[in-house]
């Protein structure tokens, strides 16, 4: 079965993410395409089955990510699609922060019209080595806030990777039912 998974990141942990599946389902009988949504992503319809991953951004989507769903709306709608977000608020100890953040998500999928079958929240990162200044700032204080480490000195890491990769074969194996069905 033919995969794309197209990603919008801006620091780097849904891309990661999104290779990560790639490494999981290589050796398989499966064929992945992955596509940086900025960069020319190749349209759905060559595909038995696409996720779409994004990373919150001040309550936001990668606007990239917004464009190749509105783009491509009728060919996902009529295949086996999946939405994976990435944020920090998942992390967070406090239940209203997923509320949140499940509410954005639910807002994104109406405004553009996409019905996936499955919707998956990931944990991301604090890069505060790559951060300048001010998002140093922001970020420090949306961790303090959300229960995140407020150390700056390094990166932190708190994607739950056993949790993507069941979420990726569980995906596969229903994708295939579905094809096949
Ligand atoms: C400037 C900035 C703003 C962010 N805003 C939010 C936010 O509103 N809600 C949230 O849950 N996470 C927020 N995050 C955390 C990111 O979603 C998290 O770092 C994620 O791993 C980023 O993924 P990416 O590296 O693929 O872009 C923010 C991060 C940065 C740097």
């Amino acid at each position: 079965m033919k995969i794309l998974i197209v990603y919008g990141t801006s620091e780097g942990q849904t891309r990661k993410i999104a290779r990560f599946m790639e490494e999981v389902l290589q050796g398989g009988e499966h064929k992945v395409v992955i596509a940086d949504a900025t960069q020319d992503p190749p349209s759905p319809d060559r595909f038995a089955a696409v996720m779409i991953g994004a990373s919150v951004h001040m309550q936001k989507y990668q606007s990239s990510v917004t464009d190749y769903v509105m783009r491509h709306l009728d060919s996902l709608n009529k295949k086996h699609t999946a939405f994976f977000s990435v944020s920090m608020a998942i992390a967070s100890s406090i239940e209203e922060e997923h509320e949140d953040i499940k509410k954005m998500t639910s807002d994104f999928l109406a405004r553009t019209g996409w019905t996936p079958d499955e919707v998956r929240h990931f944990a991301g990162a604090l890069r505060y080595t790559q951060y300048d200044y001010f998002k140093k700032l922001i970020m420090r204080m949306i961790a303090k806030k959300e229960g995140g480490s407020t150390d700056t000195s390094r990166d932190h890491e708190y994607t739950d990777w056993d949790n993507v990769k069941s979420f990726v074969l569980n995906f596969c194996t229903e994708s295939v039912a579905s094809s096949t069905g």
